[in-house]
């Protein structure tokens, strides 16, 4: 298998790894970066548990090669917290008590913080839209959009 030097950033610091040509995104974030906060549930595209930011849109990251990440910028689960503050969706997740198993957790703090990047107002069904691709085994979906809900409602406050 052929190996390839890729340079990356993730969550802000600039990366260089080698690569083979069939490995994903999300295998090199947890093998060959121990970032393992980025699940792997389906490997298939269907779960969402891998969902990362590639280039400011959400991605599965088990469904792109990490060779195709060459010079892209990627966040991850990892990254969303600054300066040792949560973004305000991971704090209104826990809050409305949208974490139980929390193997879904990583991917929907991604896509929602994707929304909220897109439309600091979404709607509910822009909240249900967005989240689509995230399944959730445990909670019913309900606490999760009410979580998005009063993040964006959190983020009009700080901006003022
Ligand atoms: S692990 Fe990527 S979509 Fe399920
Ligand atoms: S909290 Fe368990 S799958 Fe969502």
């Amino acid at each position: 298998m052929t190996t390839h030097r890729i340079n990356l950033k993730i969550n802000g610091s600039s990366e260089q790894v080698d690569v083979a040509s069939n490995l994903t995104l999300l295998q090199m974030l947890r093998e060959k970066l121990a970032m393992t906060g980025t699940k792997n549930g389906c490997m298939a595209g269907e779960c969402g548990a891998c969902t990362v930011m590639l280039n400011g849109e959400p991605v599965n990251s088990c469904m792109v090669l990490a060779v195709e990440c060459d010079g892209a910028e990627v966040l991850t689960v990892e990254g969303l917290a600054k300066d040792g503050m949560l973004d305000p969706i991971q704090e209104t997740i826990i809050n409305q008590g949208g974490v139980q198993c929390g193997f879904c957790t990583p991917g929907i703090l991604i896509s929602a913080r994707a929304l909220l990047n897109r439309k600091p107002s979404p709607s509910e069904s822009d909240i249900r839209e967005a989240l689509v691709g995230n399944l959730c085994r445990c909670t019913g979906y309900l606490r999760i959009v009410d979580a998005v809900k009063d993040a964006a409602a959190r983020q009009h406050a700080l901006v003022g």
